[in-house]
Order: structure tokens, then C-alpha cells, then sequence
């Protein structure tokens, strides 16, 4: 089947996006909802958490996209490969995070990871960024003691300030790495990668 086709960008703004989405409830999309859970924000086509939920069957996988197209692209190629631990939601999750998450398990979410995000350069664009103070917020209250945020970026300016929104939480140590600590890539770092530009990535621990 062909790759759905889609805007390249879509503005978060937008009242179209302005939505909330209905709170998830993991037993109804996953065949074990008590396995941990790892989420993954703006995963795009989600090859990545394809791969992921291939090869980590221990886990749940939930991929949140703005571009509901490629949701309903990642949830019937997960049925297509009899995937029950991957799972795509549409969401703008700049605004509406803490929305899908509300009726999340306390102490489930143990990986976040945020991978390459639009970085809207221009500065009156600045708003429509995904990583925002509420985003922050709603990642941290619900990731679990010891869970994991991997963040992510080729562009320096947004990686600074991405890592000093997440530095100001009081509970999150960070631990410095240089190489993606996951055993697959996403569509961008393998473009990133084979410019050879430099990439800007750091890990945070909730204490
Ligand atoms: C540059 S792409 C990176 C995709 C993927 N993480 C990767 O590394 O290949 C950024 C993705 O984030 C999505 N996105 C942007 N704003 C979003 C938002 N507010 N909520 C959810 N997804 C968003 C975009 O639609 C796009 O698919």
C-alpha cells in the first residue's frame, strides 16, 4: 500500500487542533495494559515505535501525532503486523497532553521520548512548538520514579531550549549521553545522520 500523503506541516494553532482528545484508557488498545509504557511524541509515521514494539514485547508502545492521517497509517500497520503492544493517537500534544493521559495508571509511563520536533524558526512562530511548560508539566507528573525522558534535536537553538525547560524541573536528574540509547532510529536522525550535522541530545531520570 502506498505511504499516506500529508502537509508537511501543520500549525498546532490551528482551531481545527484546538481539540481535546478523549483520555485513554490502556486496556481498551493494549492486549497487557500493564506492561510499562513508553511514549512517544510527535513519532510521526512511527517506524521507530514500530520497530521498538517489534523488538521490546515487554513493553507498550503509544505514538502521539498531530497528522491524524499518519495515526490511522501507524494503527493499521500495527494490526498488520499483529503488533498488541503499539498503539497511535491523534493528539496535539502541546495543548492537550494531560487530556489523553488523565486516566493513565500511576507509576506506568517509564520512557518518554521527544525526537527531533519542529523547530518553527522564525520567532513569531515560536508558539506552535510541541515542548512548552505545560507539555513539560504533564510529561513529568505522570512519567514514573526511575522512568526515562529521551530528548532529541539536530537544530542547537530549540535543543537549549527544550533541555533548560526540562533542567527547571526540580525532580528530574539528567544524565549527559552522546549516542541514542534505543536500538532503532527515526526517519530524521537517519536523514540527520547522513548529512553528517551534529546532533544535541540529553536524557532526564525522575528521582
Ligand atoms: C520533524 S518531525 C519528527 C518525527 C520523528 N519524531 C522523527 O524523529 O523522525 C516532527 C513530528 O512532530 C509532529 N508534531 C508537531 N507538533 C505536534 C504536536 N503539537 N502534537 C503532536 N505531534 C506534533 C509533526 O506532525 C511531525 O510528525
Amino acid at each position: 500500500m502506498p505511504r499516506v500523503r500529508v502537509h508537511q506541516h501543520v500549525n498546532p494553532l490551528a482551531p481545527f487542533y484546538r481539540f481535546e482528545p478523549p483520555p485513554i484508557e490502556l486496556s481498551g488498545i493494549f492486549a497487557d495494559a500493564a506492561l510499562p509504557l513508553f511514549l512517544d511524541l510527535g513519532c510521526a509515521r512511527g517506524r521507530f515505535i514500530l520497530k521498538m514494539a517489534e523488538l521490546e514485547k515487554q513493553q507498550n508502545f503509544l505514538g502521539v501525532e498531530i497528522r491524524e492521517p499518519l495515526v490511522a497509517e501507524g494503527n493499521r500497520l500495527a494490526r498488520e503486523a499483529d503488533l498488541t503492544n503499539l498503539h497511535f493517537e491523534f493528539c496535539n500534544a502541546m495543548m492537550a497532553l494531560d487530556h489523553l493521559l488523565e486516566n493513565i495508571p500511576e507509576g506506568i509511563l517509564q520512557t518518554v521520548t521527544i525526537q527531533f520536533p519542529d523547530p518553527w524558526f522564525k520567532k513569531k512562530h515560536a508558539k506552535r512548538r510541541m515542548v512548552n511548560a505545560e507539555l513539560v508539566e504533564t510529561v513529568v507528573r505522570h512519567l514514573a520514579p526511575g522512568g526515562r525522558i529521551f530528548v532529541q534535536t539536530d537544530i542547537e537553538f530549540l535543543a537549549r531550549e527544550m533541555f533548560d525547560l526540562f533542567r527547571s524541573r526540580e525532580n528530574l536528574r539528567e544524565i549527559s549521553i552522546t549516542e541514542n540509547p534505543f536500538p532503532v532510529k527515526t526517519e530524521r536522525e537517519k536523514a540527520v545522520e547522513e548529512k553528517e550535522l551534529p546532533v544535541f541530545r540529553t536524557m532526564f531520570v525522575k528521582e
